[in-house]
């Protein structure tokens, strides 16, 4: 049974053949890197040799090459496969960095990292699984200042200091409280077509709703702007997970529907013309964030306790030796 978790940590386009990316997962640096069939892998950014990060080296036929003596290791297992210049009677040590299971859907990259047996998980336990998008996708990634737990949180106490709908005023009425779905707690909050007024006094009345849901664990949300039927207008997948130093890394992609009916002619021509139909702020407002008051969030079993901890060695769900490769030393 695999007791991990599934995190999103790149867009597949951010991963040509050949290439190699520098990822923060859950607090773990990665190396993602492609091989020349297409096939992504995730090692832990560090080499068992000399500690250097790999994620500058070369992808090989045997994996990934670290950029400072060479030594190549294999992106499934992290065994080491290649070392240069080894003399005849020299045999290549058990060395080896930590792999991490690795799955694409939707477009993202996901990595698993927790304890577990590695097992491939089923396409439709990988976050975001229900994204389906049609037409022009938007996407980005980006590392924002702020805390991976009051990222989660602050999507559903203050939807509008992380992200917004051109057009569109995302206005403080909750519908209620957060309701608990399959792991993820859904709000909805009142919206209004900007220029029509603040809304009606009562909330039911919004022409618009902004619905979230925030996972109690793992970090993919998806937001959506909703009509006054609650048919969507516009999804937006964002994947989050814990980067360094209290910050949060993010990969998003999102989409207006087909569906426009009482959209405002402004809206519907941004649309046409291919404007984004949504913003993720890559830049949070600090002033905007300490005065948003904590209330649905609150419903998440409490701040502190859902911030998701920073795994240590992850090493049993590849099923490889990397923790005690690093206790090795080689010359
Ligand atoms: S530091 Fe990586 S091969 Fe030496």
């Amino acid at each position: 049974m695999t007791t991990g978790q599934w995190w999103i940590v790149a867009l597949s386009e951010q991963l040509a053949p050949g290439k190699v990316l520098a990822a923060v997962c859950n607090g773990q640096q990665l190396a993602l890197f492609r091989n020349s069939e297409g096939e992504a892998f995730a090692l832990e950014d560090r080499c068992p040799h000399r500690r250097v990060p790999l994620s500058p080296g070369q992808v090989r036929p045997g994996g990934l090459q670290c950029p400072y003596h060479g030594w190549t290791f294999d992106g499934a297992s992290g065994r080491c496969t290649d070392i240069p210049n080894l003399r005849r009677d020299e045999k290549i040590p058990p060395a080896a960095v930590a792999a991490y299971p690795v799955a694409e859907l939707n477009g993202f990259i996901h990595v698993l990292t927790g304890e577990g047996e590695g097992e491939a998980a089923p396409a439709a336990a990988l976050p975001g699984a229900a994204y389906r998008a049609s037409g022009r996708e938007y996407t980005g990634t980006a590392v924002v200042g702020i805390g991976f737990g009051h990222y989660l949180d602050l999507m559903l106490d203050g939807t509008q200091c992380l992200l917004s709908f051109p057009g569109v005023v995302i206005t403080d009425f909750f519908m209620g409280d957060p309701r608990l779905d399959g792991g993820y707690l859904v709000l909805d909050r009142g919206a209004v077509w900007a220029g029509k007024g603040v809304g009606p006094a009562f909330v039911r009345d919004h022409p618009l709703l902004v619905r979230t849901r925030v996972p109690l664990a793992g970090g993919d949300i998806t937001a959506e702007l909703l009509d006054a039927d609650e048919q969507p207008l516009v999804t937006v997948l964002i994947g989050a997970s814990a980067n360094l130093r209290g910050t949060t890394s993010l990969a998003w992609r999102g989409f207006a529907h087909e569906r426009a009916a009482g959209a405002p002619f402004g809206w519907r021509l941004r649309r046409l013309a291919g404007r984004a139909p949504f913003t993720v702020a890559q830049a949070i407002d600090a002033r905007a964030v300490a005065l948003v008051e904590a209330a649905p969030s609150r419903e998440r079993g409490g701040a502190a306790a859902r911030t998701i901890p920073i795994t240590p060695a992850i090493t049993a769900a590849a099923g490889c030796n990397g923790a005690r490769a690093q206790q090795e030393t080689f010359p």
